[in-house]
């Protein structure tokens, strides 16, 4: 019999940590029913105690999403537990993550603790996290370079305290593959109690190991990973979920156990987060990179016509390239666009979105004549950034001529008062960037400009990225027009509002 691997998303909060990859709480919702499509066992939708926002986003998850488990992370503090459970109520099945660090480097220079003390904290956080929910996670952060003797006494009493999953954090990303599987399985081997527990790992890919001592633990009888969407996450970032996921499936000859994961819903998954965090994904990245199942030599391709496995591991349709790319055009209705919107999973809150949304799509589709899969995604994250931003764009002209200095004129809406500005700038996004910023005044710095294709042909639309700065804090932003000096200005405005909106925030790990 198979045994199950449970699939642990944590993007919304480790990935969530990757400087720059902020999300709002509609963002979140979008991509928490994503991964609820997916099958994804459990979603860690945030770090509640952390701010208001953060707070509210766990709780919109948790309502929002009926199939998934929802987890909050919480330090081993009782207002942590006490806000993640209070976050967590509306959801059907629930998780507290509680953890504290056990290395001696963190014990000693940031928690200032002694062992014993560490232990007794665990004990208290997991024992409080049970008044709220019967499944608690544990972690003992930095586990990877922690002492095992002292692994094993802590998960022991953590685990009679009513822990159910213990989760082993290689933090910094140090290990090696087979030292973390056989830490795995020493834990496994001796810790009297360890059948009353699952075990969970939970790698950073500092060396670009996360996968490989993730799939390693499992092979050791880990039976919980926890991933994150593109491998997104704290610095070099966590085990990529779709790495992962089709590791396993493809090789069950190696594997005791499978996922629940429906692959087909990977690449619009991997799409969608791209396209909210602004983190794009390198074309030869494994599963969801554009050229993962691209073959460019003619011995592969000649090979590839005569039997697809003889270069082929995986077939592409299986996580989601290539399915069913309906197009739509300027004579679709408003049925066939919400129905598209649906397939695509994409729920949108109210008629008025609706409606703001299948405008924009007809604009569009006048400019171009077919509108695939990935443009309405770009539309409705346009329409969905656009709802409640403090400032938008309400007209621009940009005029650009060989020999001439390019001038932006823009009029923007600030708080409901319209604002209007002309100025001249190197190129014509430079004026458009320059005219806002002299509206705005937002003193942010500028840290990243990129533009891509979302579809071929120069009638596409560009996608913009704009990353900003402005006091150590990082926003970014996205926007998409057929005009890419508009897709730009869209962009900035984006990353603006964010970085304009009051972000007092926690980080679980300081
Ligand atoms: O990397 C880490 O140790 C974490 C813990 C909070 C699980 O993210
Ligand atoms: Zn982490």
């Amino acid at each position: 019999m198979t045994e199950q691997l449970i699939i642990f998303d944590t993007t919304l909060r480790d990935g969530e940590q990757s400087p720059g990859a902020s999300m709002t709480k509609d963002e979140k919702v979008r991509i928490a029913k994503a991964l609820e499509r997916m099958r994804v066992d459990v979603i860690e939708a945030g770090f509640a105690i952390a701010s208001k926002g953060d707070f509210e986003a766990v709780e919109a998850v948790a309502k929002a999403v009926k199939d998934s488990r929802i987890c909050s992370l919480s330090r081993a503090l009782d207002a942590d537990i006490d806000r993640a459970g209070e976050a967590l109520r509306p959801a059907n099945a629930s998780r507290i993550h509680t953890f504290i660090a056990t290395s001696p480097i963190h014990m000693k220079m940031k928690l200032r603790m002694e062992p014993d003390q560490v232990i007794e904290n665990a004990v208290r956080a997991v024992k409080r996290a049970r008044q709220h929910t019967d499944d608690v996670e544990f972690s003992p952060e930095d586990a990877g370079r922690s002492d095992t003797d002292f692994l094993c006494r802590i998960l022991e009493a953590v685990i009679d305290a009513g822990a159910t999953t213990l989760n082993i954090p290689d933090t910094v990303g140090y290990n090696l593959p087979n030292q973390f599987g056989s830490l795995i399985g020493t834990l496994r081997e001796r810790i009297p109690n360890a059948d009353k527990a699952v075990f969970s790992v939970h790698c950073h890919n500092d060396l670009g190991l996360a996968v490989a001592n993730s799939l390693s633990a499992v092979m050791n009888g880990a039976r919980q990973v926890e991933c994150t969407i593109n491998g997104l996450g704290e610095r070099a970032g966590n085990a990529a979920l779709e790495e992962v996921v089709m590791a396993v499936r493809t090789r069950q000859d190696m594997f005791p156990c499978d996922t629940n994961i429906d692959t087909q819903h990977i690449v619009a998954a991997s799409r969608l987060v791209s396209g909210v965090t602004g983190f794009l994904v390198q074309p030869n990245k494994a599963i969801v990179g554009a050229n993962a199942f691209a073959h460019e030599s003619g011995i592969h391709q000649d090979g590839v016509l005569k039997n697809r496995e003889t270069y082929e591991i995986m077939r592409a349709e299986d996580v989601g390239w290539n399915t069913n790319r309906m197009v739509l055009g300027k004579h679709s209705g408003r049925n066939a666009f919400r129905s598209r919107l649906l397939e695509l999973g994409i729920e949108l809150d109210s008629e008025a979105e609706l409606n703001a949304a299948f405008t924009r799509f007809k604009e569009l589709a006048d400019k171009k004549h077919e509108i695939y899969d990935e443009d309405l995604q770009a539309l409705v994250s346009d329409v969905v950034a656009a709802t409640d931003e403090r400032i938008s764009l309400v007209s621009m002209k940009v005029c650009s001529e060989t020999g001439e200095t390019p001038e932006a004129s823009i009029t923007l809406s600030v708080d409901g008062h319209e604002r209007h500005t002309q100025t001249s700038g190197s190129g014509p996004v430079d004026a458009a960037f320059k005219a806002i910023e002299s509206i705005v005044q937002s003193h942010t710095e500028l840290q990243l400009y990129s533009v891509s294709n979302i579809t071929t042909g120069t009638d596409a639309q560009g996608e913009v990225n704009v990353r900003l700065e402005k006091g150590g804090r990082i926003v970014s932003g996205q926007g998409a027009d057929t005009d890419i000096v508009i897709a730009s200005a869209k962009a900035y405005l984006n990353a603006l509002n964010k970085i304009l909106e009051p972000a007092e925030r926690a980080h679980p790990q300081v």
